[in-house]
C-alpha cells in the first residue's frame, strides 16, 4: 500500500521528539538527583557529584528550553513539519493546551530559579566540567527563599508532568488513539491507528 502523504503531519518531527524526551528525562533526573543527595551525608563525593550533575543537566535543560519554543513556532509555520491537532473533543484540546502551557511556564520558572539559587551561593560552577558559567551577583540573603521556591516549583512540575504522562498513557491504553504514538520514535512501517 502506498505511504500516506507527509503533510498534514500526524506525528511530531524527529527534532521535536528529541527535545521532548530530553526535557522529560532531564526533569526526572533533576528531581530524582536532588532527592537522592538529600539522603546522603554532607561532603561525600557522591553527594557532591550528584549536585554537579544536577547543575549540568539543569543548564542542558535551559538550552533545550531556549531552542524548543523557537523550533515549535518555526515547525508549526512550516507545512512539512506542522502537526495536525490530535483527534479529540474541543474540551480535551483546551485541557491539553492548558497543561502544555503550564508545563512550559513551570519549566522556564524552574530554570530561572535554579540559576538564581546557584548564583546566590556565590561559588563557581561548570557545564559537565567543560567550561565555567559566569557568576552574576545575587544577594546571598535570598538563598533560603530561592531554595524554598525552587523546591516548591519542582513538586508542582513533577505532579503536573506525572498527570500529563498518565493522560498520555490513558489515551494509548484506554482510548486507544494516536496521542502517545505521535510523540514516539516509531518506524514508518508502524502505522498510526485508523481514526475512529
Ligand atoms: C516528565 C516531564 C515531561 C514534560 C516536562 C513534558 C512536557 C510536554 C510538553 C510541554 C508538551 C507539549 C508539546 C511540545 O511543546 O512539544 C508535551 C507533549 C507530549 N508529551 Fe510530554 N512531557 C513530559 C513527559 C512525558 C511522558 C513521560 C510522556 C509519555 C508517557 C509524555 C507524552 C507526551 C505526548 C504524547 C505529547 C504530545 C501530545 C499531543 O500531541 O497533543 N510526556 N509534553
Ligand atoms: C526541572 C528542573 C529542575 C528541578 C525539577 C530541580 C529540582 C531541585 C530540587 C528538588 C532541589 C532540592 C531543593 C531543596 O531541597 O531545597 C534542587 C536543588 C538545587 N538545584 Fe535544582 N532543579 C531543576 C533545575 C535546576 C537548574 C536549571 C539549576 C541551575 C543551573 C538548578 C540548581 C540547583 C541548585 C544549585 C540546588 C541546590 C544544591 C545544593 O544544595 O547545593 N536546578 N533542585
Amino acid at each position: 500500500m502506498p505511504a500516506k502523504p507527509a503533510s498534514p503531519r500526524q506525528r511530531y518531527d524527529a527534532f521535536s521528539m528529541t527535545l521532548h524526551w530530553i526535557t522529560a528525562l532531564s526533569v526526572i533526573f533533576l528531581f530524582a538527583s536532588a532527592h537522592i543527595w538529600e539522603q546522603l551525608e554532607k561532603g561525600t563525593p557522591l553527594r557532591k557529584g550528584l549536585q554537579a550533575w544536577h547543575i549540568s543537566f539543569g543548564i542542558l535543560l535551559a538550552l533545550v528550553m531556549i531552542v524548543r519554543p523557537l523550533w515549535r513556532i518555526y515547525s508549526q509555520r512550516n507545512s512539512q513539519l506542522a502537526v495536525t491537532p490530535a483527534e479529540n473533543s474541543v474540551a480535551m484540546r483546551v485541557m491539553a493546551h492548558a497543561v502544555h502551557g503550564a508545563l512550559y511556564l513551570l519549566l522556564f520558572l524552574q530554570v530561572a530559579l535554579g540559576f538564581m539559587f546557584r548564583w546566590s551561593q556565590q561559588e563557581p560552577f561548570q557545564f559537565f566540567g567543560l567550561f565555567n558559567i559566569p557568576l552574576i551577583y545575587v544577594d546571598p540573603a535570598l538563598r533560603h527563599t530561592l531554595g524554598g521556591l525552587h523546591n516548591n516549583v519542582a513538586w508542582a512540575l513533577i505532579v503536573l508532568a506525572g498527570a500529563h504522562a498518565l493522560a498520555a498513557l490513558f489515551h494509548h491504553y484506554v482510548m486507544r488513539d494516536n496521542v502517545l504514538r505521535r510523540m514516539l520514535p516509531l518506524r514508518d512501517s508502524v502505522p498510526l491507528r485508523e481514526d475512529k
